[in-house]
C-alpha cells in the first residue's frame, strides 16, 4: 500500500508518484512473454520522459523508441545503449538526422521517400551508412480512440506498401542508405489482438517478399499500442500477444522489436492533488481541487477515463461529483460523474493509472508550475523532479518593450 499521505505531505502537491517496481514487473512480463525468439523491447519514451524513470528501464536492459531528437539525447544520457535507440516521427529536421546519425543509434524509422531522400543526403555529406527502416502503413483499422489511432491510411503515418517496396529498393541500391528494419504501429491504448496480428501478417508478407529479391530485413518492429486497464477493459495479455506476431513470422529470422509506452508505465502513476473546495450549482455538485488540465490533459483532451479517490474515504455514501482544477476552461476537468464521499479541505484524491501521458503533456496554462515527479522503489521514495517555480516559467522571457 502506497502512503500517499505521507508524500503529499513531504512533496506538495499536485504531485507524479511512479512505482518503478511496478515498471520492473511490466518490462519482464513482456520480455518473458518474447522469450524463444530474439526481440528488443524499446520503451517509447514519450509516454514518460523523466531521465530517472528511463535510467531505470535502461538498468533492466530495455532500449528506446525516440520521437525528436532530445529523446534520443535523454535515452542516451540515461544509459540506453545507442544500439538500443531507434528514432521515430514524421516530421524530423535535417539537424535532428545529422546528430541521430553522429550518434550512431540503431536505427532511423522513415516515414516518406522525400525524408529518404535529406537523409541519403546527410549520411552522403557525412560519409556515412545509415541504418534505416521503414514505417509501414498497413491500413487497419485498430479499434481505439480516433486521435489515437495511426495505423489508417487516412492518418499521417507511414506510407502504403507499394511505395515501401519502392523505396526499400531504392535504398537496397544506395551507397548511404542500409535497409534493415521495419516498422508499424497502427495505434494506441490497443485491446483488441487481431488488428494487430492482421496487420504483422501484412507486414511480414512484405519482409518475405524483399527477401526473395535479396532486401534482408533484420529487425521487425511491431510498434506499441498495448492497452492497459483505465476502468474496466479487458486487456491483451503480453504471452498472446507475442503468440500471435510469432504465428505471423514463419520462414524468417527476424528480432522483434516492441515499443510499448502506456503498457510499461501507465498504471505505475498516480497523480495527487488536493482538496480547495466543494459547490453545488443549481443541483450539480463540484470538487474543486489544485491539479488541473494542465498537469494531467488526457480527461479533457480525449475525455478519458481516469479512476479517482478520495483518500481514506469510501464512496459507499458517496454522490456523484465532477473533479474540476482551477484553469479557465469548461473543459477543465480530471474526471466527471463519478460517485464521490462528502470532500473537505485539504482531502487528498488519488488519480489513477497516470504514469504515461501524465507530465509529458503536462503545460503551464494560466501561469501554472508544472507538478514534482517522485519514485518509489524498493520501499523508498526519491524526488525525481524538482516542482516548478514561478522563476522557472519567466525565466526564458525578456521584458524589452
Ligand atoms: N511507437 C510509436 C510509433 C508511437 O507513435 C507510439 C505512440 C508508441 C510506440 C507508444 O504507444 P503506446 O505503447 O504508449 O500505446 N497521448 C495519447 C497517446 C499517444 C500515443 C502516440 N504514439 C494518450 O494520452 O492516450
Amino acid at each position: 500500500m502506497i502512503d500517499f499521505n505521507t508524500l503529499a505531505d513531504k512533496y506538495g502537491t499536485p504531485l507524479y508518484v511512479y512505482d518503478f517496481d511496478h515498471i520492473t514487473q511490466q518490462y519482464e512480463k513482456l520480455k518473458k512473454a518474447f522469450a524463444g525468439r530474439k526481440s528488443l523491447i524499446s520503451y517509447a519514451v514519450k509516454a514518460n520522459s523523466n531521465l530517472s524513470l528511463i535510467s531505470h528501464l535502461a538498468s533492466l536492459g530495455s532500449g528506446a523508441d525516440c520521437v525528436s531528437i532530445g529523446e534520443v539525447r535523454r535515452a542516451l544520457m540515461a544509459g540506453i545503449p545507442k544500439y538500443q535507440i531507434i528514432f521515430s516521427g514524421v516530421g524530423k529536421r535535417d539537424d535532428e538526422i545529422e546528430e541521430a546519425l553522429k550518434s550512431d543509434i540503431l536505427l532511423l524509422n522513415l516515414e516518406s521517400e522525400a525524408e529518404m531522400e535529406r537523409v541519403e543526403e546527410i549520411s552522403k555529406k557525412l560519409g556515412k551508412q545509415a541504418r534505416i527502416s521503414i514505417r509501414v502503413n498497413p491500413n487497419i483499422d485498430p479499434k481505439t480512440h480516433p486521435y489515437i489511432s495511426t495505423g489508417l491510411h487516412e492518418n499521417k503515418f507511414g506510407v502504403d506498401l507499394e511505395t515501401a517496396k519502392r523505396m526499400y529498393i531504392r535504398a537496397n541500391n544506395s551507397d548511404y542508405l542500409d535497409p534493415i528494419g521495419i516498422h508499424f504501429h497502427i495505434g494506441s491504448q490497443l485491446t483488441e489482438l487481431e488488428p494487430i496480428k492482421e496487420s504483422a501478417q501484412i507486414v511480414a508478407d512484405l519482409v518475405r517478399s524483399l527477401k526473395a529479391i535479396k532486401i534482408d530485413i533484420k529487425f521487425f518492429d511491431v510498434g506499441g499500442g498495448l492497452g492497459i486497464v483505465y476502468d474496466n477493459e479487458t486487456t491483451i495479455e503480453p504471452y498472446d500477444y507475442a503468440q500471435a506476431i510469432f504465428s505471423t513470422l514463419y520462414g524468417l529470422d527476424v528480432t522483434i522489436i516492441c515499443e510499448p509506452g502506456r503498457f510499461m508505465v501507465g498504471n505505475c502513476g498516480y497523480f495527487l492533488t488536493k482538496v480547495l473546495y466543494e459547490k453545488v450549482n443549481e443541483g450539480k455538485r463540484f470538487i474543486i481541487v489544485d491539479g488541473a488540465m494542465n498537469d494531467l490533459l488526457r480527461p479533457s483532451l480525449y475525455n478519458a477515463y481516469h479512476k479517482v479517490e478520495v483518500v481514506g474515504k469510501d464512496s459507499s455514501d458517496g454522490s456523484e461529483a465532477d473533479v474540476v482544477g482551477p484553469v479557465c476552461e469548461s473543459g477543465d476537468f480530471l474526471a466527471k460523474k463519478r460517485v464521490l464521499p462528502k470532500t473537505e479541505h485539504n482531502d487528498l484524491i488519488v488519480v489513477h493509472s497516470a504514469g504515461a501521458y501524465g507530465f509529458v503533456m503536462s503545460g503551464n496554462y494560466n501561469t501554472r508550475p508544472r507538478p514534482a515527479e517522485v519514485a518509489l522503489k524498493d520501499g523508498k521514495d526519491t524526488l525525481i523532479r524538482v516542482r516548478e517555480t514561478f522563476e522557472d516559467l519567466i525565466k526564458l522571457e525578456k521584458m524589452c518593450l
